[in-house]
Formats: structure tokens, sequence, C-alpha cells
């Protein structure tokens, strides 16, 4: 088996299993309570959060965990918007968000809130100068993803913060979810990124992990609300276990970053120039993108298609988002780059963990080239 749809999720690695095990057995108290298994588990709670903050350079306070992507955007987004309801109602965001952006944008303009959807360029990036043309006074948020889900741009962060610099008052959300072990981002206090969002199992951590960074001083409505937990912004019984699993995780994908990412960036580079020779193959993933990522379509043949040739080959990948893949949508973020509906419904994703080798993309290609050939043959 070739598993190439790592952005849809990762498997969870030996360690992260173990540790998830080891805690579920041994600090199995609640956090919140009194008594000594209670005070074991919060001692855990508090390292995993430390060893987080630590590796990302910011502080402890800053950390909060969460469900995972979908729910981190949610929070950042709606979350804002409630906190500063009296101060402006216009959000700006770009056309090539992952739904739990967008729908959350789409979910606030029907309660009367103001979104500028930014175009992208044909390599499916926002320009910063647009950023700056979109902002008003009544503007309360800029919602942008570091690195796209479906083809890998990799987006302009630190100069759209830059641009930020001007408008203090004005919360910048990154959902950092496709970013995290492969592209860097700068927080802390040096940084304009106000929140910024991780998801768990796209880092070979448990599902229904994740982390939210909120910078000191910014304040955001907390959407579940209880017990008080994670000072009181994200109620909750927390799930110690997952959360310890998860920072392992986290600290085995931030160390090797660097390496890991040479490594991807030269499995894609194989892939992209192997696709590129194919007369009836688009690249539609730009040169410089995140090292994860490579998306493509055969000329006429639906991306489903191609997904499933492959899987009775034994190698998996996507049609786009995982999300998107089910309901047979074409992927948004290539038609926002003014790829043609026909075209864009070719797409297929593969997509790279530092788990992967250079062999089982060689090994990919003797496959693809028969899926091909056999696609293109009557054409
Ligand atoms: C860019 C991006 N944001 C958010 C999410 C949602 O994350 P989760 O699956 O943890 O809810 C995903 C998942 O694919 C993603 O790729």
């Amino acid at each position: 088996m070739i598993y190439f749809d790592n952005s849809a999720t990762t498997k969870i690695s030996p360690s992260a299993l173990e540790t998830y095990q080891k805690v579920s057995e041994q600090f199995f108290g609640n956090p919140s309570s009194l008594h000594q298994l209670g005070e074991h588990s919060s001692r855990l709670l508090h390292q995993s959060r430390l060893q987080i903050a630590q590796l990302l350079g910011v502080t402890d306070e800053e950390i909060y965990f969460t469900s995972g992507g979908t729910e981190g955007d949610n929070w950042a987004i709606k979350g804002t918007a409630l906190e500063k309801k009296p101060y402006g109602n216009h959000i700006i965001t770009s056309s090539v968000e992952h739904p739990a952006v967008r729908e959350s944008m789409e979910q606030l303009e029907q309660f009367g809130w103001e979104v500028t959807y930014l175009p992208v360029n044909e390599k499916g990036e926002v320009s910063a100068d647009d950023v700056k043309k979109a902002v008003r006074p009544e503007t309360v948020l800029v919602s942008i993803m570091a690195v796209n889900n479906e083809v890998g741009s990799i987006q302009p962060i630190e100069e759209i913060g830059e641009v930020l610099r001007e408008y203090p008052s004005v919360h910048f959300h990154v959902d950092a979810v496709q970013a995290v072990g492969k592209v860097p981002l700068k927080l802390g206090k040096d940084s304009r990124i106000d929140m910024a969002v991780f998801s768990g199992h796209k880092f070979h951590a448990p599902r229904g992990t994740g982390f939210m960074y909120i910078k000191r001083g910014r304040r955001l409505a907390p959407l579940i609300t209880g017990g008080g937990q994670e000072s009181s912004q994200r109620s909750g019984t927390e799930n110690v276990p997952a959360i310890a699993a998860m920072a392992k995780s986290f600290r085995m994908t931030m160390e090797p970053i660097q390496t890991n990412a040479n490594k991807m960036m030269e499995i894609r580079s194989y892939l992209m120039n192997s696709l590129k020779e194919k007369k009836k193959v688009t690249v539609f993933s730009p040169e410089k993108g995140a090292p994860h990522i490579v998306c493509f379509g055969i000329k006429d043949i639906r991306g489903e298609v191609v997904v499933h040739a492959l899987e009775d080959k034994g190698i998996y990948v996507s049609t786009t988002s995982a999300c998107s893949s089910r309901s047979q949508v074409e992927a948004s973020s290539l038609i926002a780059m003014n790829v043609p509906k026909q075209v864009a419904q070719t797409a297929v994703r593969v997509s790279l963990s530092p788990d992967n080798t250079l062999e089982e993309a060689e090994e990919f290609m003797t496959v693809f080239n028969n899926v091909y050939e056999q696609f293109t043959y009557i054409n």
C-alpha cells in the first residue's frame, strides 16, 4: 500500500499511540479534580501545553486545546465576530479557504456581517495589496490560510501581517492546518498574527485533537461554555491522553521540520516533473508551493475515476479536499484560480508526509503510467 492522502489525515505515529495508551492507563484522573490523580493529569496537561508553546516560540498561556481545525477556525472567526460586534461588521478572507472558514463566513453573513472574499492569482495566491485595499474602518477580522489544502499554494502571511500593522485593532487569523511541519510560520510578539489554528490528525497525532494560538491581549468570545476549562475560553473535560500524544507528535514534527520539508520537496519535485512530461496531464499546483501537495488532472477524466483506478492498485490519493470529495464538488480553489469547471473536475491530489519515500513515488509513477495509458489510449 502507498498512502499519499496525508492532507486528508495522517496515520497516528507509534510513539503517539504509545503515549495515548500509557496516559490513558496511568493518568486517568480529571485534571479539574482536587485529589492527586487530578493533580497528575493537570501537570501533564500543563507540560503538553508548555512543550507546544516552546516549539512555537510563544507562551503557554497563549495555547488553547481544541478538537481540531474545524473548531479552531469556527472559534477564531465567530469568537472575534461576537467579541467585536460593537466595533464593526466587516471581515476579509480569501476565496480559497477551507469550508471551516468559508462556511463560518457564510453563516455570519446571514446575521448581517459583511464579508470580502479576495480573489487569487493563477497560482492560488492572495495579494497583500488586495488586503490593504479591502480594509475599512469597520473591519474587525482578516482570515487567510497559510497553505491551501487543495493545491498547496503558500499565502504571503508575513506581507499581509506587515499591511495589518497599520490597523492594530483588526484581528489576524491564520488557518495553519496544512502548514504544520511543512512551511514555517512565525508566531509570538514580533509577529502580527493574532490567532493560528492547528489540527493534530494532520501531523500523526490522534483524531479530535488540535490547538489554537491566541496572542496575549487579544480577546475573543468563547463558543463552548460550561465548566471553565482552558481559562474559561473553551469548556469541556480535557482529553489528556490525546493531548499528551499530540504534544509528542508535535515535537517529532517540528524538531526536524527543515529535513522533513526538504525530503518531501524532493519527492514532490520528482512527481511534478514526471507528471508534467505527460501530454494530457495538467499540474495545478504552483511550482513554489508547499512541499507536500501535488494537484493534477488527466484531460477529460474525472478525478474520482483516477482515484479509484489507483486504489485498485493499492495507492491512496484524493480528489482535492477530503471534505468535498464525497459530494463530488469540483475543487473550489481551482475555480477561484480561474480553472474552467470541466478541467477542475479532473483534479486529483497527492499529499505527502515525512514518512513517504522516493521509492514510493517511483512506484506511484509506474502505476500511474499504466492508468494514464489506459485512460488516454482511445482519445
Ligand atoms: C486548511 C484546513 N483547515 C481546516 C481543516 C479542518 O481540520 P479538522 O479536520 O481538524 O477539523 C482542514 C482539514 O482538512 C484543512 O485542510
